[in-house]
């Protein structure tokens, strides 16, 4: 397969070429734990470590004795230089309307509602839910929570409110901070009247901020809920950071697993902090006249860590946008980077086969030449969709960095350093400096080449999730039951990813997809049981099993196999699958609605009763089944399935 070595032009002022990335890789190898105690050298702390790493299985703690400030580093630290009148933030409303924001503007606005939040009761430690769609505030609000030691729990703003309320209690924050409504594709979507239905039965929320941000009208609470612009406009802008431990929670982020319950992803101060910035610095190669466009949520982790952190922690001038990427018309991202002059684009995959769609008309049409790095995220990236990004935006100048991670190891692991990495369309290539990554057999010996295996990392790295909020055993669990620590062979435990991978000859790592029942659908984690849980919910339902097929431009998609209940054997199917599809959105959100349902007499099982999904992933996606079956309980069953394709 072809191969991209990097442009001459970008390796002339690459921060790191291709010599420096080997010795950085031997040092990372040699003790991952010195490399990245160097790395950390580069924050500001406000009082030094102690002890760089401590692990107590499955726990660890990076910096300790350590204490600092995130939001500090994001913004203080360059106040006092010629960077307080640098845009931190340029955003862009869906209507069209521009704000920026300098260094000194989003510290002043930090502090005013670290103020704020402080004034309202909310201290040290609290968890503070924020419900927002891509609005400045949003942003300010995380920097200000991190600034107080509050902990934020930011709920993508496409979630329900019964998800919003799960992740609420389960988080038993004290305070939501929400707006009116969020422009989307020409509409709104109402997220205050959602804040209210998610809160009432819940007791812990204090109190409710709200952010104007349309004309509608918002019914208040009395007593619980403020306006953002009558607490904000008086409150101050002078607010000293505290020290916080290394370790203080920085953020909880609610992510999909295997059961129907979704994870609260804890992530802590010091060690997600110098991760996200030396990860933005060299992978993105961040220089400060870059304009760097990442256009995930803000309720994503990528948002976390590629819109708020690392690029503030480093200087750099980021470009927000609110709304919908076709809208009005399908080249509003190409005319944004034309009109901002960005230099580095960071996206979704599945966002760029919409492109690919969409036609070449749409980026033609604009002056992209300002792009020197692009980026992606979130799946494997199909190496034609690579090469239409490489050719159509790229003009076959720009590196692109594709960059594998996880909300669990929030910052970048896998991916090209620009400036020193031959690139192959399909691979996030090799992992960083101070990981140690492997592809291994379930026995833990590693892969041969091209072999395929499950993809591990050996030692922990310092933005690892330090735990599922309240819940260790949860923890322990998913990421450490796989391959505990083993005293005979004297082996640590190893981080298990849940991705199926293999390594080819020369080192790079190809992701072959989950092993468990996470699938991705336009670059979203869903869980399939979450959606099974939604729809068994049902009153006619019987019994659920959720499973994906491949989609041209979501990646995946999902299908739902529901067998219905005696009693419900009169129902009409269409209505009913209306139906269906509405609970997953009210449970869960429009992302997760399957596109397809098809009712069943039965469900393939096996003898001890599990539904066998293999079966099912089988039959949707290849539309037959010829793997093993010797297990199945009732052979007729499967033949029943094939002839029940709707639509
Ligand atoms: C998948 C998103 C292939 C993978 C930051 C992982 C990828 C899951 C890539 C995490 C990539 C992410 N190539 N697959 N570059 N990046 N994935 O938690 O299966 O939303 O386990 O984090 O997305 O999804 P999450």
């Amino acid at each position: 397969m072809k191969s991209y070595p990097p442009p001459k032009e970008f390796v002339a002022t690459a921060r790191i070429k291709h010599s420096a990335l080997e010795k950085l890789r031997k040092e990372g190898i040699r003790s991952p734990v010195e490399f990245w105690e160097r790395q950390a050298e580069h924050l500001l702390w406000k009082k030094r470590w102690t002890k760089a790493f401590v692990r107590k299985h499955p726990h660890v703690q990076w910096f300790v004795g350590g204490t600092l400030n995130a939001a500090e580093n994001c913004l203080d630290r360059h106040v006092t230089t010629w960077r307080k009148t640098k845009a931190a933030l340029i955003w862009e409303g869906e209507p069209g309307e521009i704000r920026t924001l300098t260094y000194g503007q989003l510290h002043s606005e930090v502090c005013r509602c670290a103020n704020v939040l402080t004034e309202l009761g909310v201290k040290k430690g609290d968890v503070v839910a924020i419900y927002m769609g891509m609005v400045p505030e949003a942003v300010i609000a995380m920097l200000a929570c991190a600034r107080i030691g509050a902990t934020h729990n930011v709920v993508f703003g496409g979630f329900s409110a019964d998800a919003l309320r799960e992740r609420v209690i389960d988080s038993g924050a004290v305070c939501v901070i929400t707006q009116d409504a969020a422009y989307r594709r020409g509409d709104t979507v109402l997220l205050k009247s959602a804040v209210d239905e998610a809160l009432s039965k819940v007791k812990s929320v204090k109190n409710v901020i709200v952010y104007k941000r349309t004309t509608l009208s918002t019914p208040m609470k009395k007593g619980r809920d403020v306006w953002w612009h009558d607490v904000m406009c008086t409150a101050s802008i002078v607010h000293k950071a505290p020290a916080l431990p290394s370790e203080h929670p920085l953020f909880i982020l609610y992510t999909s697993g295997s059961t129907g319950k979704p994870k609260g992803i804890l992530h802590t101060t010091g060690g997600y902090l110098v991760q996200t910035t030396w990860t933005a610095q060299n992978v993105f190669d961040l220089r400060d006249d870059d304009i760097y466009f990442c256009t995930a949520d803000i309720g994503w982790v990528t948002g976390h860590s590629y819109i708020v952190y690392g690029p503030l922690s480093n200087g750099a001038t980021i470009v927000m946008y609110e709304g919908a990427p076709n809208w009005p018309k399908a080249d509003r991202f190409w005319d944004m980077i034309e009109r901002h002059r960005v230099t580095i684009f960071y996206t979704a995959p599945t966002a760029i086969r919409a492109f690919m769609k969409w036609g070449d008309q749409w980026p033609k049409a604009h002056d992209l030449t300002s792009l020197r790095l692009l980026g992606t995220v979130g799946e494997p990236i199909n190496p034609e969709v690579w090469k239409w990004y490489h050719d159509v935006i790229g003009k076959e100048r720009c590196p692109i960095v594709d960059t594998w991670w996880q909300t669990e190891t929030g910052a970048i692991m896998i991916a090209p350093i620009p400036g020193a990495t031959t690139t192959v369309p399909g691979t996030a290539t090799q992992p960083l400096p101070g990981i140690l990554a492997d592809v291994v057999h379930k026995d833990g010996t590693s892969c041969k080449a091209n072999e395929a295996g499950l993809l591990v990392i050996k030692h922990p790295w310092p933005s690892i999730a330090r735990t599922v909020y309240g819940n260790d055993e949860r923890y322990r669990q998913a990421y450490w039951s796989e391959f505990p620590p083993d005293k005979r062979s004297g082996r640590d435990g190893w981080y298990f990813t849940g991705d199926g991978a293999r390594r080819d000859a020369d080192g790079n790592i190809w992701i072959i997809g989950r092993v468990d029942d996470v699938v991705n659908v336009s670059g979203h984690r869903l869980g399939t049981a979450e959606v099974e849980s939604a729809l068994v919910a049902h009153p006619a339902i019987a019994e659920a099993a959720v499973v994906a097929r491949p989609h041209e431009i979501k990646g995946q998609a999902l299908v739902a196999f529901v067998t219905l209940k005696s009693s419900a054997k009169n129902v009409q199917l269409e209505d009913l699958r209306e139906a269906l599809r509405k609970r997953v959105a009210d449970n869960i959100g429009h992302i997760a609605k399957p596109d397809e349902i098809r009712f069943a007499e039965a469900l393939p099982k096996t003898r001890s009763g599990k539904i066998m999904r293999r079966l099912l992933r089988e039959l949707v996606t290849a539309g037959t089944i010829s793997g093993d079956t010797t297990t199945l309980e009732d052979l007729s069953v499967i033949e029943s399935l094939k002839g029940n394709d709707e639509e």
